[in-house]
């Protein structure tokens, strides 16, 4: 890592990534650490040029007051301390009231307190990753799953660009996925992989697991198990494979409470492959919140469509095709989904609406069609908007829209009668149906 580092000394303050995010966004690197970090660790890490101690000293975690080591304030850093202010600290600060100050008193700290230099870019990250990927595969095989969803494509991308074939990416097909979604994964990387991009198409096998089993959270299991099931057989037929590859990000790494995790057995993070198929783990984009994630994939030449595409779950259309998935329903809810999506993205709303996307439930009702009764389901829409997904509200989106959008659902969609406009808020309803 050649980018100036500003280290965040975690005290227990739940602000620590609000503000090693302000200083990412000044263009300058920013970690967050232990409170116990060493003087010789913040040494080893070669590149920090300050340090910021948050939350002061009184914290409090399981009935103890925590502080950093006095050790520390020898190394000769600048130290900045957040609220409770430390006597031994350069700079001080206790307003993160008021966010504006608290940017300029940061901004200061940074650049004319600690003399950073504003280098850290996504053409500088993707640079020092591929000489560091380089380094620890060397010769060395990586396999790495591939959903197609924004992580995992980047860190395919990363390693593409480090390590060419020596990357080997498997693909299941579950059968849950949207319209044309595996196609398009395999046409993105199937240039630069060829024969090391393995397809899986396992739709049969997950559906025939789901067949009868309507309990949302049973279905959930099954599509999860099944998948580590799947990957690993891929795993086992694959030769001299030593890396397993992994789109962990920060969030991920702060909320686990530690920062490196390099070698670990797979199946703590894959989360079940057996302990036989151990791997060590290449975790390029742990440095990164997911924005920058974004950026990074830009800056190695993904679509932008791909890129700034909104979350799906890991179980896919199987928990939007309520109780128990029959295929003429997942086949409603993949067409749904597929008009909603070209809708929405025709109206601009693709880039203000954080998730939307249908549901069909495992009901019928009656209507009517060329003065004939019919008995078919009905369409559920859902847009929602949020920042952490823990609450959400609703897109209010405009009646023409909504129109067009019941109009072509209801007449392109086999088995399909009615469209209804989910208004329900988080907390209220969760964001997903099940
Ligand atoms: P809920 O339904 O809990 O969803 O309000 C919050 C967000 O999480 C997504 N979600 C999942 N993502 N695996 C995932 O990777 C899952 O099993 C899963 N379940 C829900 C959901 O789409 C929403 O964005």
């Amino acid at each position: 890592m050649k980018q100036d580092n500003i280290l965040v000394l975690d005290l227990g303050s739940s602000e620590n990534t609000t503000i090693a995010r302000w200083v990412r966004d000044l263009g300058v690197y920013s970690e967050i650490h232990p409170h116990d970090i060493t003087a010789q660790q913040i040494k080893d890490l070669q590149t920090v040029r300050g340090i910021i101690i948050n939350g002061g000293k009184n914290n409090i975690i399981d009935g103890e007051a925590i502080d950093v080591l006095e050790e520390i304030y020898s190394l000769g850093l600048p130290v900045l301390s957040v609220e409770h202010p430390s006597t031994q600290a350069t700079k001080s600060l206790d307003a993160w009231g008021n966010e504006e100050e608290s940017k300029v008193v940061l901004k200061e700290f940074v650049f004319d307190t600690c003399k950073a230099e504003a280098n850290w870019n996504m053409k500088n990250f993707v640079e020092d990753q591929v000489a560091l990927l380089r380094k620890q595969i060397g010769d060395k095989k990586v396999l790495l799953a591939l959903s197609g969803g924004v992580d995992s494509s980047v860190v395919a991308a990363l390693l593409i660009k480090a390590i060419g074939k020596q990357l080997v990416c498997v693909h299941v097909n579950h059968g849950l996925m949207r319209k044309n979604e595996s196609e398009g994964v395999i046409a993105m990387f199937e240039k630069d992989l060829e024969e090391n991009l393995v397809y899986v198409d396992a739709s049969e096998r997950f559906l025939g697991k789901l067949k009868g089993v309507s309990e949302p959270e049973e279905k959930r299991k099954i599509i999860g198990n099944e998948f580590i099931r799947v990957f690993e057989e891929e795993a086992r037929k694959l030769d001299g494979i030593d890396f397993l590859a992994q789109g962990t990000i920060y969030p991920d790494i702060v909320e686990s409470g530690t920062k490196t995790h390099k070698v670990v057995k797979s199946h703590h993070n894959v989360g079940g492959l057996p302990d036989d198929l151990q791997f060590e783990l290449v975790e390029p984009l742990f440095q990164l919140f997911k924005d920058e994630v974004r950026a990074c994939g830009v800056e190695l030449g993904l679509p932008h469509d791909m890129v700034y595409r909104q979350p799906f779950p890991g179980p896919g259309l199987g928990v939007r095709c309520l109780g128990e998935i029959e295929i003429d329903r997942l086949e409603a809810v993949r067409e749904s989904d597929a008009i909603l999506r070209e809708e929405f993205a025709a109206a601009g709303l693709d880039q203000k609406v954080w998730q939307y996307f249908t549901v069909v439930p495992n009901f019928k009702s009656v209507g009517v069609r060329n003065n004939e009764r019919t008995y078919e389901y009905p369409v559920i829409i859902r847009a929602v908007n949020t920042i952490d997904a823990m609450t959400a509200t609703i897109e209010p989106i405009e009646w023409p829209i909504l129109l067009k959008i019941t109009d072509r659902i209801i007449n392109e969609v086999k088995h399909v009668n009615r469209v209804c406009y989910d208004l329900s808020p988080k907390p209220g309803g969760t964001i997903e149906w099940e």
